[in-house]
């Protein structure tokens, strides 16, 4: 009898005393915060948080380390809701075992500028008073601190030239293009193999990954005229970082040389970046094997854009002969859209009679090879929707 008794008063003692206390994790506008910021609980209660859209964690820290995980300490994982998403919230529990505090950060984007913790996004149970050393107040601010010093590390962000919203015109006359798609430094070490570089690029929405297929890249083959073709064949190619592009000049008297979107036939040289360009490689009609080759190595991710400065008779490039390595296809941007402004404002004097070289020589192109281990690579940074 008695000891039924007491074991009957050991259930119902946290019963009684036991709270709930209903967190908040995010909230309306994305707010990168927890709802209240602090409480004070005993043990045994229990602290249910209810994540809102965004993608948020509930991690144990420490007040030495408010944005890293504490060993052994409780971590909700990745909570992410979708921002229509209004009720049915999911939640995760933590039990209050003892009086001591309790530190929790989100880790959504740890240890990069966008890191949540460093934005202030941190909670505390049991924190000390407001004018202890181990105060709300000083967790938050030591977690901001690592925000700024993590923001002050990432590369600049170019301020200088900011993202047409707008369309835009060609370099000649009132041809409008698309706007240029809005680029993002973004800085990640890459690894293949043994071999791992730190690489600085722009993200550029719709662009391959940064990472090379090999360390030896693939080999595309591209090729260059021929009888009656003022055309690269294929015209526009998909390429990672370190693959080689040959190109293979058949007959007549082209070149391949790097311009831009906006001035399609006319070599790149804007803000100190000179374009690459294989100077005429005249190949006789009698050539029918060992065509010349240009090799050209792939350093980035974003669009390369190129055309023939051929203009004897007539502008090649104005015919439409260009060509692209990583255009973006489901944009406005795509090879089509080049092609069309190098046809509209190079096209008018357009002329597919071309002379045929009467005195052909050798190929005398340099070979652009790229083995430095560090490159700048231009990729894409699919921000994740929820992020
Ligand atoms: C949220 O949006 C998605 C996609 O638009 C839709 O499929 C889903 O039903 C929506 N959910 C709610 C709760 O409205
Ligand atoms: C309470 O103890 C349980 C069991 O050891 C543990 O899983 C939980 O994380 C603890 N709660 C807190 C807030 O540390
Ligand atoms: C295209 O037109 C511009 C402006 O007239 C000129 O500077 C450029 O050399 C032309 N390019 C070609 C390949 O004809
Ligand atoms: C270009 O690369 C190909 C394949 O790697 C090679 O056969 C060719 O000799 C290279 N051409 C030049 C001009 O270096
Ligand atoms: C590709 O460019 C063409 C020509 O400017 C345009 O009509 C088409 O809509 C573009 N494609 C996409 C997916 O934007
Ligand atoms: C190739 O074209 C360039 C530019 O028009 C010209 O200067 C050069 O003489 C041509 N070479 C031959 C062999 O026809
Ligand atoms: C949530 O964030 C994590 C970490 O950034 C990521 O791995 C995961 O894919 C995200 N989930 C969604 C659905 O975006």
């Amino acid at each position: 009898m008695f000891a039924s008794t007491l074991s009957l008063g050991l259930v119902l003692l946290p019963l009684v005393s036991a709270a709930v206390h209903n967190v908040q994790v995010g909230g309306a506008g994305g707010k990168l915060e927890y709802s209240p910021e602090a409480i004070a609980a005993v043990p045994g209660d229990q602290v249910v948080f209810h994540f809102n859209p965004k993608n948020h964690t509930v991690t144990q820290s420490s007040f030495a380390d408010p944005c890293g995980k504490k060993e052994g300490g409780f971590d909700s994982g990745f909570m992410p809701v979708p921002a229509n998403q209004t009720d049915h919230l999911p939640t995760y529990t933590i039990t209050i075992n003892d009086t001591q505090p309790v530190w929790v950060y989100c880790r959504q984007a740890s240890k990069t500028p966008a890191s949540h913790c460093g934005m202030g996004m941190v909670f505390a149970v049991n924190c000390g008073f407001d004018d202890a050393p181990n105060s709300f107040a000083n967790f938050k601010k030591s977690a901001l601190a690592i925000g700024e010093s993590l923001q002050a590390a990432a590369p600049p962000t170019n301020t200088a030239a900011p993202a047409a919203t707008t369309w835009d015109t060609a370099a000649y006359g009132d041809y409008t293009i698309p706007p240029a798609p809005e680029v993002t430094p973004v800085t990640q070490a890459i690894t293949l193999g043994s071999e791992v570089w730190t690489t600085t690029y722009n993200s550029y929405p719709g662009s391959p990954a940064p990472t090379p297929a090999s360390a030896e890249g693939t080999v595309h083959r591209v090729i260059v005229g021929g009888p009656g073709l003022l055309k690269f064949d294929p015209p526009s190619i998909s390429a990672q970082p370190r693959d080689v592009v040959v190109f293979e000049f058949r007959q007549k008297n082209h070149t391949v040389t790097q311009s831009s979107f906006a001035d399609p036939c006319r070599k790149l040289n804007a803000n100190g970046v000179t374009g690459f360009d294989s100077d005429f490689i005249p190949v006789a009609d009698s050539i029918t094997a060992d065509y010349p080759t240009w090799n050209y190595t792939v350093t980035d991710t974003a669009p390369v854009w190129a055309y023939c400065r051929q203009k004897t008779p007539a502008s090649h490039c104005g015919a439409g002969m260009v060509f692209a390595i990583n255009a973006v296809e489901n944009s406005e941007r795509n090879f089509t859209a080049f092609q069309n402004v190098a046809k509209a404002i190079n096209g008018t004097a357009a002329s597919s009679n071309d002379p045929a070289p009467t005195n052909p020589v050798d190929n005398s192109a340099a070979s652009v090879h790229t083995s430095s281990a560090v490159f700048t690579v231009i990729a894409a940074a699919l921000v994740a929707a929820l992020f």
